[in-house]
């Protein structure tokens, strides 16, 4: 006994000089250029971030990912909106288009479904500027009910509505087949390419990643000049969840909470979205999934009878980059930049070489206890900045344990890009 007493006081005395002498190395929890804050958000729940070239911001707040992002005709609250002051927004374009008229969610059906209002925004996922410098909102048509349940969408709710900046009028509104979004689909993300040569109606393409927790994840490439739509990869592992996917933040697992069952794991599938500098190459990655994807944009193009077949056989895998909402590309680098929230941090893939380098860390990436979407959607404006919100998705009760998290304010912040990198300019 006395031995075993001495002893411990010896190693005591052992570990108390050794950390007064030893300096231990430390994880530092910065890494890269400034964050600079851009603008906090006080009231509704935001996700992407759209600058024009004029340098307006504009962000959506999809009411499928938080209930209390109402629109539903008779508060004057918005799914799309403009930044217009350090901590103020303002529905775009307009109240009304944001004021689907008796809500977002149809009540007369059973179980509760979408207003399907292709007039009308419904609950907005993206927002982004194109090339000509025009917005585009993708509305998925699905919002939660006020217990968190998330409706499907009804025919007219799924969309893509184009807006000249300059008079903040509508000039195209593409309606989605409910073969092409299905009720249960999640239309997360959205990049362009108006290159003239690549269609024969001579207007661009859109590429849509297809989200679906409800599980048919997939591709959609849309004809900007025939408004046609149709759909690839569908139920490719390289679009689905991985299987039991736990991501972690703060030290603390993110185990998926659904109203009414056990928890479970998370299944969003393909979501962010990159078009590379040339156009030529479309990059994206699962939320639920580590591994950084890419294909040709020809294949998604192609729209023949072997044109699916093909395109599953050409996508890349390009191996694991950490856990990632939002993606964005530059002009100069090349670089594919992914948030990687797992390490409080924005990190980018360099396709010249292989590998994947962190960019820039800081807490704040990851601000409160659980993220998931620590760094969503993001855009690359024309002056060389890269924007990024914070919206501590994951602390919200769409995870472990179910109850809200969140603290307001959410932010928006931006940092310069290396190299000179600017945004991609595909005309
Ligand atoms: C919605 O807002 C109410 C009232 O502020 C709050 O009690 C509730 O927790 C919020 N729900 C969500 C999912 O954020
Ligand atoms: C609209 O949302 C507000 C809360 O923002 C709520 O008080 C009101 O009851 C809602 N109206 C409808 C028709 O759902
Ligand atoms: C608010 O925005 C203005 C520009 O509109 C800027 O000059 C100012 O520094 C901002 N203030 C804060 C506290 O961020
Ligand atoms: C609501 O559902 C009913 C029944 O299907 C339908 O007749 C009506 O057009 C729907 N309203 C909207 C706004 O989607
Ligand atoms: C808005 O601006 C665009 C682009 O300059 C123009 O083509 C369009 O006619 C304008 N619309 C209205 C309603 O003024
Ligand atoms: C479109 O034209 C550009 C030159 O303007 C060329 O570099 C590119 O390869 C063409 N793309 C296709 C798909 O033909
Ligand atoms: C949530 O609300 C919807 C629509 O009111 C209802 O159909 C559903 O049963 C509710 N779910 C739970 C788990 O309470
Ligand atoms: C790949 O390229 C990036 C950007 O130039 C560089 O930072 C990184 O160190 C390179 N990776 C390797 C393993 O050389
Ligand atoms: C970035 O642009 C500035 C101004 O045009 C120039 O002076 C600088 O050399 C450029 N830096 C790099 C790394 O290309």
């Amino acid at each position: 006994m006395r031995t075993y007493i001495l002893a411990a006081a010896a190693a005591n005395i052992l570990l108390c000089s050794a950390q007064n002498s030893a300096q231990l190395i430390r994880d530092p929890g910065v890494y890269g250029p400034p964050l600079e804050l851009v603008h906090l958000y006080y009231d509704q729940f935001p996700t992407g971030i759209a600058v024009s070239s004029t340098g307006r911001l504009f962000s959506n707040y999809p009411g499928g990912l938080d209930p209390n992002n109402t629109n539903n005709g008779s508060n004057g609250r918005y799914t799309i909106a403009e930044l217009t002051g350090n901590t103020t927004e303002s529905a775009y374009p307009s109240v009304a288009i944001n004021s689907p008229p008796g809500g977002a969610i149809n009540y007369t059906t059973y179980p509760p479904s979408g207003a399907g209002y292709s007039n009308y925004f419904i609950g907005s996922q993206s927002i982004v500027i194109d090339a000509a410098n025009r917005a585009w909102i993708l509305d998925t048509g699905r919002v939660e009910t006020p217990n968190g349940t998330l409706v499907p969408a009804s025919y007219g709710g799924p969309k893509l509505v184009g807006i000249h900046l300059n008079n903040n009028t509508i000039f195209q509104t593409i309606v989605f087949p409910t073969t092409v979004a299905f009720s249960d689909s999640y239309l997360n993300d959205v990049r362009f390419d108006l290159r003239p040569n690549i269609t024969a109606s001579g207007k661009g393409v859109a590429y849509i990643t297809d989200s679906s927790v409800e599980g048919r994840n997939g591709i959609i490439t849309v004809d900007l000049g025939t408004g046609q739509s149709w759909r690839h990869l569908d139920g490719n592992m390289a679009v689905r969840p991985e299987s039991q996917w736990l991501a972690y933040l703060w030290g603390v697992p993110l185990y998926s909470f659904n109203p009414g069952r056990p928890f479970g794991y998370s299944t969003f599938g393909a979501d962010g979205i990159a078009l590379s500098a040339d156009g030529a190459t479309l990059y994206w990655k699962s939320v639920a999934g580590r591994y950084l994807y890419s294909i040709p944009t020809a294949r998604l193009r192609d729209n023949s009878a072997t044109s699916e077949v093909l395109a599953q056989a050409a996508i890349n895998n390009h191996g694991q980059t950490g856990i990632t909402d939002g993606m964005e590309t530059d002009m100069n680098n090349g670089f594919i930049y992914h948030g990687n929230m797992e390490q409080n941090a924005i990190s980018f893939y360099n396709p010249a070489n292989g590998t994947d380098s962190l960019f820039v860390r800081d807490p704040r990436i990851n601000w409160v206890r659980i993220q998931r979407d620590t760094v969503d959607t993001m855009s690359v404006s024309t002056n060389g900045y890269l924007y990024f919100t914070c919206n501590q998705l994951a602390f919200g009760t769409g995870f472990y344990p179910g109850t809200d998290r969140r603290q307001k304010p959410f932010a928006l912040f931006r940092v310069k890009l290396p190299n000179n990198g600017t945004k991609v300019i595909l005309t």
